[in-house]
Protein backbone atom coordinates (compact mmCIF):
# COMPACT_ATOMS: atom_id res chain seq x y z
CA UNK A 1 0.00 0.00 0.00
CA UNK A 2 1.41 3.87 -0.71
CA UNK A 3 1.54 6.48 1.38
CA UNK A 4 -1.75 7.63 -0.38
CA UNK A 5 -4.66 9.55 1.33
CA UNK A 6 -7.03 7.71 -0.96
CA UNK A 7 -6.32 4.61 1.18
CA UNK A 8 -7.02 6.24 4.73
CA UNK A 9 -10.84 5.67 4.94
CA UNK A 10 -12.97 7.08 7.41
CA UNK A 11 -12.73 10.88 8.03
CA UNK A 12 -13.18 13.62 5.79
CA UNK A 13 -10.61 16.25 7.03
CA UNK A 14 -8.00 15.05 9.57
CA UNK A 15 -9.48 17.48 12.40
CA UNK A 16 -12.51 15.18 11.84
CA UNK A 17 -12.91 13.27 15.67
CA UNK A 18 -14.84 9.97 15.34
CA UNK A 19 -18.49 9.89 15.87
CA UNK A 20 -19.09 7.20 18.52
CA UNK A 21 -17.23 4.56 20.45
CA UNK A 22 -16.98 1.87 17.43
CA UNK A 23 -15.34 4.51 14.77
CA UNK A 24 -13.06 5.72 17.31
CA UNK A 25 -12.17 2.11 17.77
CA UNK A 26 -11.84 1.47 14.52
CA UNK A 27 -9.75 4.66 13.20
CA UNK A 28 -7.28 3.80 16.40
CA UNK A 29 -6.83 0.26 15.22
CA UNK A 30 -5.88 1.77 11.91
CA UNK A 31 -3.92 4.13 13.03
CA UNK A 32 -1.74 1.14 15.17
CA UNK A 33 -1.56 -1.03 12.12
CA UNK A 34 -0.45 1.55 10.05
CA UNK A 35 2.39 1.87 12.33
CA UNK A 36 2.76 -1.54 12.56
CA UNK A 37 3.44 -1.92 9.31
CA UNK A 38 5.36 1.45 8.48
CA UNK A 39 7.31 2.21 11.43
CA UNK A 40 9.15 5.90 10.91
CA UNK A 41 12.64 4.31 9.85
CA UNK A 42 13.32 7.54 7.16
CA UNK A 43 13.10 5.03 4.63
CA UNK A 44 10.86 6.07 2.24
CA UNK A 45 13.16 6.05 -0.62
CA UNK A 46 15.68 3.82 0.65
CA UNK A 47 15.99 1.12 2.67
CA UNK A 48 17.95 1.76 5.89
CA UNK A 49 20.59 -1.40 5.07
CA UNK A 50 21.81 -2.56 8.16
CA UNK A 51 20.34 -5.33 10.18
CA UNK A 52 17.31 -4.37 12.07
CA UNK A 53 17.98 -3.24 15.61
CA UNK A 54 21.74 -2.70 15.51
CA UNK A 55 23.49 -0.41 16.61
CA UNK A 56 24.57 0.57 12.39
CA UNK A 57 20.60 0.26 12.18
CA UNK A 58 20.06 3.18 14.80
CA UNK A 59 22.87 5.41 13.36
CA UNK A 60 21.71 5.53 10.18
CA UNK A 61 17.89 6.43 10.71
CA UNK A 62 19.59 9.52 13.12
CA UNK A 63 21.86 10.75 10.34
CA UNK A 64 18.82 10.53 8.15
CA UNK A 65 16.20 12.15 10.77
CA UNK A 66 19.03 14.47 12.46
CA UNK A 67 20.23 16.03 9.04
CA UNK A 68 16.62 17.13 8.09
CA UNK A 69 16.20 18.67 11.47
CA UNK A 70 19.72 20.34 11.17
CA UNK A 71 18.66 21.85 8.07
CA UNK A 72 15.72 23.71 9.79
CA UNK A 73 16.99 23.95 13.22
CA UNK A 74 20.85 24.24 13.61
CA UNK A 75 21.68 23.79 16.61
CA UNK A 76 24.99 24.28 19.02
CA UNK A 77 25.55 21.44 20.44
CA UNK A 78 23.12 18.85 20.63
CA UNK A 79 20.04 18.37 18.07
CA UNK A 80 17.18 20.35 19.50
CA UNK A 81 19.29 22.74 21.86
CA UNK A 82 17.70 25.11 20.57
CA UNK A 83 14.21 23.82 21.90
CA UNK A 84 15.18 21.95 24.48
CA UNK A 85 16.86 23.22 27.86
CA UNK A 86 18.89 19.88 28.23
CA UNK A 87 20.71 21.84 31.14
CA UNK A 88 17.58 21.74 33.27
CA UNK A 89 16.48 18.22 31.90
CA UNK A 90 18.42 15.99 34.49
CA UNK A 91 15.88 18.11 37.12
CA UNK A 92 13.14 16.55 34.99
CA UNK A 93 10.57 13.27 34.77
CA UNK A 94 10.92 12.89 31.05
CA UNK A 95 7.76 11.37 29.58
CA UNK A 96 7.73 11.50 24.98
CA UNK A 97 4.80 10.07 23.62
CA UNK A 98 5.30 7.88 20.06
CA UNK A 99 8.74 6.70 20.34
CA UNK A 100 9.22 5.63 16.80
CA UNK A 101 12.92 4.02 16.43
CA UNK A 102 13.71 6.06 19.33
CA UNK A 103 15.97 8.91 18.10
CA UNK A 104 14.25 11.33 20.71
CA UNK A 105 14.31 8.79 23.09
CA UNK A 106 18.01 8.15 23.15
CA UNK A 107 18.60 11.91 23.14
CA UNK A 108 16.15 12.91 26.25
CA UNK A 109 17.19 10.07 28.10
CA UNK A 110 20.77 10.78 28.11
CA UNK A 111 19.97 13.96 29.79
CA UNK A 112 16.91 13.55 31.91
CA UNK A 113 16.62 12.91 35.28
CA UNK A 114 14.13 10.16 34.50
CA UNK A 115 12.89 9.09 31.05
CA UNK A 116 9.37 7.35 29.92
CA UNK A 117 8.62 6.94 26.17
CA UNK A 118 5.71 5.21 25.26
CA UNK A 119 4.09 4.16 21.44
CA UNK A 120 1.36 2.75 20.99
CA UNK A 121 2.94 -0.16 18.93
CA UNK A 122 4.73 -3.20 19.77
CA UNK A 123 7.26 -2.42 16.85
CA UNK A 124 8.32 0.77 18.66
CA UNK A 125 8.45 -0.15 22.09
CA UNK A 126 10.99 -3.22 21.22
CA UNK A 127 12.71 -1.36 18.67
CA UNK A 128 13.11 1.46 21.24
CA UNK A 129 14.07 -1.03 24.19
CA UNK A 130 16.65 -2.45 21.61
CA UNK A 131 18.45 0.82 21.55
CA UNK A 132 18.20 1.85 24.67
CA UNK A 133 20.20 -1.72 25.41
CA UNK A 134 22.67 -0.67 22.93
CA UNK A 135 23.30 2.64 24.09
CA UNK A 136 23.24 2.08 27.77
CA UNK A 137 20.35 3.75 28.53
CA UNK A 138 18.11 0.95 30.30
CA UNK A 139 17.08 2.67 33.12
CA UNK A 140 14.80 4.03 30.75
CA UNK A 141 11.03 2.78 30.63
CA UNK A 142 9.84 2.21 27.52
CA UNK A 143 6.04 1.49 27.22
CA UNK A 144 3.32 -0.32 24.84
CA UNK A 145 0.07 2.30 25.53
CA UNK A 146 -2.41 4.86 23.77
CA UNK A 147 -1.36 8.30 24.81
CA UNK A 148 -5.64 8.91 24.47
CA UNK A 149 -5.68 6.60 27.56
CA UNK A 150 -2.56 7.05 29.50
CA UNK A 151 -1.79 5.24 32.50
CA UNK A 152 -0.08 7.37 34.48
CA UNK A 153 -1.45 9.27 37.83
CA UNK A 154 -2.24 12.31 37.41
CA UNK A 155 0.86 15.52 37.40
CA UNK A 156 3.29 12.37 36.70
CA UNK A 157 5.81 14.40 34.30
CA UNK A 158 8.10 18.01 34.19
CA UNK A 159 8.42 17.83 30.15
CA UNK A 160 6.86 16.04 27.82
CA UNK A 161 8.06 15.61 24.53
CA UNK A 162 6.23 14.50 20.79
CA UNK A 163 7.05 14.48 17.32
CA UNK A 164 4.72 13.88 14.94
CA UNK A 165 2.30 12.00 16.80
CA UNK A 166 -0.53 13.45 18.33
CA UNK A 167 -2.14 14.16 14.84
CA UNK A 168 -2.37 10.22 14.04
CA UNK A 169 -4.31 9.19 16.80
CA UNK A 170 -8.26 9.06 16.03
CA UNK A 171 -8.66 11.43 18.78
CA UNK A 172 -6.09 14.08 19.05
CA UNK A 173 -8.25 16.25 21.62
CA UNK A 174 -8.25 13.64 23.68
CA UNK A 175 -4.00 12.98 23.62
CA UNK A 176 -4.02 16.70 24.84
CA UNK A 177 -6.07 16.44 27.27
CA UNK A 178 -3.78 13.28 28.95
CA UNK A 179 -1.06 15.61 28.67
CA UNK A 180 -2.39 18.02 30.50
CA UNK A 181 -3.65 15.58 32.92
CA UNK A 182 -0.12 13.98 33.76
CA UNK A 183 1.74 17.21 33.53
CA UNK A 184 3.17 18.93 36.65
CA UNK A 185 1.94 22.44 37.25
CA UNK A 186 5.20 24.02 36.87
CA UNK A 187 5.52 21.30 33.85
CA UNK A 188 5.87 21.94 30.03
CA UNK A 189 4.77 19.76 26.67
CA UNK A 190 6.23 20.89 23.16
CA UNK A 191 4.21 18.64 20.43
CA UNK A 192 5.60 18.92 16.52
CA UNK A 193 2.63 18.29 14.39
CA UNK A 194 2.32 19.22 10.98
CA UNK A 195 0.83 22.55 10.08
CA UNK A 196 -1.08 21.52 6.49
CA UNK A 197 -2.40 18.58 7.24
CA UNK A 198 -0.98 17.00 4.54
CA UNK A 199 -0.88 13.77 6.45
CA UNK A 200 1.09 11.72 3.05
CA UNK A 201 3.74 13.98 2.19
CA UNK A 202 6.19 12.55 5.01
CA UNK A 203 9.20 14.80 4.16
CA UNK A 204 7.01 17.88 3.81
CA UNK A 205 5.49 17.38 6.97
CA UNK A 206 8.74 16.87 9.07
CA UNK A 207 9.44 20.63 7.37
CA UNK A 208 6.14 21.72 8.17
CA UNK A 209 6.36 23.16 11.72
CA UNK A 210 5.61 22.97 15.44
CA UNK A 211 2.79 23.65 17.59
CA UNK A 212 3.53 24.95 20.83
CA UNK A 213 1.15 24.12 23.60
CA UNK A 214 2.33 27.32 25.27
CA UNK A 215 0.96 30.13 26.18
CA UNK A 216 -1.35 28.80 23.27
CA UNK A 217 -1.65 27.04 19.77
CA UNK A 218 0.82 28.71 17.78
CA UNK A 219 2.66 27.25 14.92
CA UNK A 220 4.53 28.29 12.27
CA UNK A 221 4.15 27.01 8.58
CA UNK A 222 7.69 26.59 7.04
CA UNK A 223 11.12 27.82 8.47
CA UNK A 224 11.94 30.05 5.52
CA UNK A 225 8.34 31.92 6.12
CA UNK A 226 8.72 32.27 9.67
CA UNK A 227 11.42 34.90 10.33
CA UNK A 228 9.10 37.77 10.43
CA UNK A 229 6.61 36.05 12.88
CA UNK A 230 7.31 37.16 16.79
CA UNK A 231 8.77 34.65 18.78
CA UNK A 232 6.87 32.27 21.34
CA UNK A 233 7.84 33.77 24.62
CA UNK A 234 7.93 30.22 26.38
CA UNK A 235 9.78 28.20 23.63
CA UNK A 236 11.35 30.45 21.58
CA UNK A 237 9.37 29.09 18.39
CA UNK A 238 8.01 31.90 15.52
CA UNK A 239 4.33 31.92 15.76
CA UNK A 240 1.41 32.27 13.64
CA UNK A 241 -1.99 32.49 15.31
CA UNK A 242 -4.30 30.41 13.26
C1 LIG B 1 5.17 9.65 12.55
S1 LIG B 1 5.67 8.44 13.74
C2 LIG B 1 6.80 9.45 14.71
C3 LIG B 1 7.76 8.63 15.52
C4 LIG B 1 8.84 9.45 16.24
N1 LIG B 1 8.26 10.43 17.14
C5 LIG B 1 9.74 10.13 15.24
O1 LIG B 1 9.72 11.36 15.16
O2 LIG B 1 10.50 9.44 14.55
C6 LIG B 1 4.24 8.34 14.79
C7 LIG B 1 4.41 7.42 15.98
O3 LIG B 1 3.33 7.67 16.89
C8 LIG B 1 2.83 6.44 17.38
N2 LIG B 1 1.43 6.69 17.80
C9 LIG B 1 0.38 6.99 17.02
N3 LIG B 1 -0.74 7.16 17.76
C10 LIG B 1 -0.37 6.95 19.04
C11 LIG B 1 -1.09 6.96 20.27
N4 LIG B 1 -2.40 7.20 20.34
N5 LIG B 1 -0.40 6.69 21.41
C12 LIG B 1 0.94 6.41 21.37
N6 LIG B 1 1.65 6.38 20.23
C13 LIG B 1 1.01 6.65 19.07
C14 LIG B 1 3.00 5.51 16.20
O4 LIG B 1 2.97 4.15 16.57
C15 LIG B 1 4.35 5.95 15.63
O5 LIG B 1 5.42 5.26 16.24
Amino acid sequence: MGRDSRNINGFDKPTDLPKDHAQHQQWQEQNRDWWEKHPMRYDWNDPVGFEEFSTEFFQEIDRRFFSVVREYMPWKKIPFDPLIDFGSLNQRDVLEIGVGNGSHAQLLAQHAKSYTGIDITSYAVKSTSERMKHFGLDKAKIIRMDAENMEFPDDSFDYIWTWGVIDHSANTQRIVEEMARVLRPSGRAVTMVPASGAIWFLPLLMRDGFKCMEPKPNYFPFPEASSSLPLCERCQIPFADS
